[in-house]
């Protein structure tokens, strides 16, 4: 039986093989794409031509430093694949992200991206969303208004992310709400009762984004949920 992490692994090394010459790819965060960003480097290496942008500061010092050029997403047309990391994901193929704070960059790079591949370990699927805290990126000033109006849409309990004791700021500037819904009935309206509120910049809500989840099963083998 697999690990967490091993599955992990499995499904970020299988994602690196779905990268074809010339691709322009978008990299996500997390310590799943993690192994993605070390598969693909390995294929640079051996001298897979790609252009690569990506979704975070952290994926950016990594993936440079394993000798990925990275170009800014202003200099690109269009992503032809994408492939991030997911808090959960439903059979739906509706995610919550931001549980590494880059939510924002994320659903920028995923909305320019033909083809969202998303990558998780067996852990991240869930009949419903909504069991992992929803992360919502918020404006510093007022922000204690904004979770007043985020309560009103029967939320349980907000909590202002913290990184040693203080508030963790993302590499936009902003904080990060972390929602506790428990269930999300309807995801979609969430989201745009979320994204309506003076305040929130983006929530991690990504509904009809995402094409295919590659999921690590701990027997090693690779599911693949698709459209
Ligand atoms: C970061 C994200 C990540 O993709 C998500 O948190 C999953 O991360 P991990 O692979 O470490 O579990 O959305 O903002």
């Amino acid at each position: 039986m697999l690990s967490q992490e091993e599955m992990k692994r499995a499904a970020g090394e299988y994602a690196a093989q779905l990268i074809k010459p010339g691709f322009v790819t978008g990299i996500g965060t997390g310590s799943t794409v993690y192994y993605f960003i070390h598969a693909l480097a390995g294929r640079v290496k051996e001298g897979l031509d790609i252009k690569a942008t990506v979704t975070s500061k952290q994926s950016a010092t990594l993936a440079q430093e394993l000798g990925i050029i990275i170009t800014d997403l202003n200099n690109i047309d269009n992503i032809d694949i994408t492939v991030d990391g997911a808090d959960e994901v439903d059979n739906k193929l509706q995610l919550i992200k931001g549980g590494g704070g880059a939510l924002l960059q994320e659903k920028m790079v995923a909305a320019a991206s033909h083809r969202l591949v998303i990558i998780a370990d067996d852990k991240k699927v869930v009949n419903r969303l909504g069991k992992f805290p929803l992360p919502v990126e918020v404006i510093p000033y007022g922000w204690k208004q904004t979770r007043k109006h985020i309560a009103g849409l029967n939320c349980t309990k907000i909590v202002l992310r913290e990184k040693e004791s203080i508030p963790f700021i993302t590499d936009h500037g902003h904080y990060i709400l972390d929602c506790h819904f428990e269930e999300i009935e309807d995801p979609r309206q969430l989201s745009i009762q979320l994204n309506s509120i003076p305040g929130v910049v983006e929530n991690g809500l990504f509904i009809n984004m995402a094409s295919e989840i590659i999921i690590g099963k701990p027997d090693g083998s690779i599911h693949t949920i698709s459209k």
